[in-house]
């Protein structure tokens, strides 16, 4: 980043490319390869994958937009431009509540994203050691997860050095290092991703793997699982909390925005779904439960690396690949606070990393218990009304309720927010001189962004707790 059209004493990236690898980086991490299948797995497979799939097209994408034109007609962290901007088009100061929102979760989210970002880590050094050489079994792979998560001194540690490093390089500057990262890196782990999906093809159980993701049986869809999706979609293309509006800010003005996130999205999708048509053949041909929760990639892909010819080293390659994966994403996690720190003139930028970095370590040990020493410790929370109850959710551990409220709750209402405003707000031609679309292209994003994604929003919503008492309804 360098000087030129930006506020002064900010930066800016040295080109449109720059920004969509740094946007990339962002969206495509834990969320495609650890999140995405171990979701899909829990909701039943199809019918989940394809309403993803629509909700990152018809919602995701119109909001990214709207988030990086925010962004970089505001040239401010997320607090700031959403004060600025109101005050520009005449509106209340009390918007700054989206940016706060947004702040919130990304603190919250980077407190788990941390931690299994730890378990990556400690996996790259249980590949390169061999101990899954001759782990040909199941059995033995999951035992090897399971005497990992249940201890928290081992768990705590590599969470330490995980935000030590993400602190590090937002104390550098995002910019730093991050577009090599992303560049060479990213195009790696995607070379690896299909080298496991030619090895998945040749399992007993390619096909089923694939039917379970792409077949769709509506009939197993509940509320809650529609609800699930919205969320995976706002989750992986890291929308709703200010990181993409942050990334934005530092957009040169002659950059289309529409094309730089239709890369970004189609990208993210593309990993997700490979992700998972990788995954899912490993589940099935070793007798494995898809829903089993958040240790899906880690007892499935070791199981691939054994039986791969060369598979220590590509399965170290690969972790390793995917801590990086996992570092441009967490950066973008923690540098909205930053940028308000540092904009606010309260402190430099190292200072401000690590006093928000050390909050998310803190929170960090939450997750961390509730795969030990915490794990029976479940809440539900329900609103009890008269005549109906709504359940919110059910029997969750502290991760589950962290992850739930942020991914499903404060991502999509941050989008929702992000869309009246950019779309209800703002003057027209506000968003046509920042876009600089032609015709119809951009009377379908506004069409989108103003009626298609809030009414999505709000109706899943709604339907998720059981109001309509539709598919499913609450619970789950
Ligand atoms: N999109 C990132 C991933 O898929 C996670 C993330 C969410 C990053 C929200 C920033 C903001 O791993």
């Amino acid at each position: 980043m360098h000087g030129n059209d930006a506020a002064p004493g900010r930066g800016l990236w040295t080109s449109r490319l720059a920004f969509i690898l740094a946007a990339t980086g962002s969206a495509v991490g834990l969320g495609n390869v650890w999140r995405f299948p171990y979701v899909t797995g829990e909701n039943g497979g199809g019918a989940f994958v394809l309403l993803y799939v629509v909700c990152v097209a018809a919602v995701g994408l119109p909001i990214m937009m709207a988030e990086v034109m925010l962004g970089r007609r505001a040239r401010r962290n997320p607090i700031d431009a959403m004060r600025s901007l109101a005050e520009q088009e005449g509106r209340s100061p009390q918007w700054v509540w989206v940016g706060r929102m947004g702040m919130a979760a990304g603190f919250l989210i980077l407190s788990f994203y941390s931690v299994i970002a730890g378990w990556i880590l400690a996996y790259v050094f249980r590949m390169a050691g061999g101990v899954f050489h001759n782990a040909q079994d199941a059995e033995t792979v999951g035992r090897v997860f399971t005497d990992l998560i249940s201890d928290p001194e081992r768990l705590l540690a590599w969470h330490t050095i995980f935000m030590v490093i993400t602190v590090a390089i937002v104390a550098r500057g995002v910019e730093h290092g991050l577009e090599r990262a992303v560049r060479y890196l990213m195009p790696a782990l995607f070379g690896i991703l299909v080298l496991l999906f030619v090895y998945a093809a040749t399992t007993p159980a390619f096909l089923e793997g694939v039917e379970f993701m792409f077949v769709p049986d509506f009939g197993k869809l509940s509320g809650q699982a529609v609800l699930e999706a919205m969320g995976m979609a706002f989750f992986s293309l890291s929308l709703g909390m200010g990181a993409i509006m942050v990334y934005g800010s530092y957009l040169p003005r002659e950059a289309s925005i529409a094309r730089t996130c239709i890369t970004v999205a189609a990208a993210d999708t593309a990993v997700a779904l490979l992700a998972g048509m990788v995954i899912f053949p490993i589940v099935f041909s070793n007798g494995l439960a898809p829903a089993q929760g958040p240790g899906l990639v880690f007892t499935t892909l070791p199981l691939a690396f054994a039986q791969m010819p060369l598979g220590t080293l590509v399965g170290t390659l690969f972790f390793i690949l995917l801590v990086f994966a996992a570092v441009t994403s967490s950066i973008s996690l923690l540098e909205p606070p930053v940028a308000w720190l540092l904009e606010n003139g309260r402190m430099d930028r190292a200072k401000a990393a690590g006093i928000c970095g050390f909050i998310a370590w803190v929170l960090g040990l939450g997750t961390i218990f509730s795969f030990n020493i915490w794990a029976d410790y479940k809440w539900t929370l329900s609103l009890d009304f008269t005549r109906v109850q709504y359940v919110l959710f059910r029997d969750k551990t502290f991760f589950d309720i962290v992850d739930f409220l942020t991914a499903n709750i404060m991502l999509p209402l941050g989008g929702l927010l992000i869309a009246l405003f950019a779309a209800h707000l703002m003057r027209r031609e506000s968003c046509e001189d920042e876009l600089a679309m032609d015709g119809w292209h951009f009377n379908l994003w506004y069409f989108l962004l103003r009626y298609v994604a809030p009414v999505a929003v709000g109706l899943i919503f709604l339907n998720a707790i059981g109001v309509f008492g539709w598919v499913g309804g609450g619970g789950g």
